[in-house]
C-alpha cells in the first residue's frame, strides 16, 4: 500500500507523554501555549528554525510568543537527547 506523500510525521507518543508536551500545547487550539499548528505556520519556509527549536527544547531560550518561556526538560519530565529533540521538532513542524 502506498503511503500518502504529505503524511504528517507520526506522533512520537512516548516522548510527548514523557515530556508532557500536551499539558500546555494542543495541536490546533492555543491554550497555555501556542498550538503546534501556529508554531508550524510561523516557521514554515525557515530552514534554520528547526535547529534553533531543537536547541530551545533542550536548553531553553528567550520567549518568542509572549513573556512565558517554556520550562526546561528537567521540569518537564527528564533530560532530552539531541535525537529526541529532533524527532519532536520535526513532528511539531509537520502539523
Ligand atoms: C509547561 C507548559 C509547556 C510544556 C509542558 C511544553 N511547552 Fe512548548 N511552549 C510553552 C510556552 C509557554 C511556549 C511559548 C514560549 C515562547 O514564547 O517562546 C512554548 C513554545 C514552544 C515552541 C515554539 C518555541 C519558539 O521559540 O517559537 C515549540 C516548538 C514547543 N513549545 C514545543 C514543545 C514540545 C515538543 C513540548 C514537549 C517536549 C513542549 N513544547 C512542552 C509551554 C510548554
Amino acid at each position: 500500500m502506498a503511503l500518502p506523500a504529505a503524511a504528517q510525521s507520526r506522533e512520537p507518543t512516548a516522548l510527548v507523554d514523557q515530556q508532557h508536551c500536551m499539558f500546555c500545547h494542543t495541536s490546533d487550539a492555543p491554550f497555555l501555549a501556542p498550538s503546534f499548528r501556529q508554531i508550524a505556520e510561523r516557521y514554515r519556509g525557515k530552514p534554520e528554525a528547526a535547529a534553533m527549536l531543537e536547541q530551545k527544547l533542550r536548553v531553553g531560550g528567550r520567549a518568542h510568543w509572549g513573556d512565558i518561556a517554556m520550562p526546561l526538560p528537567a521540569e518537564r519530565g527528564g533530560p532530552l537527547t539531541a535525537d529526541d529533540a529532533h524527532v519532536l521538532v520535526q513532528w511539531v513542524l509537520s502539523q
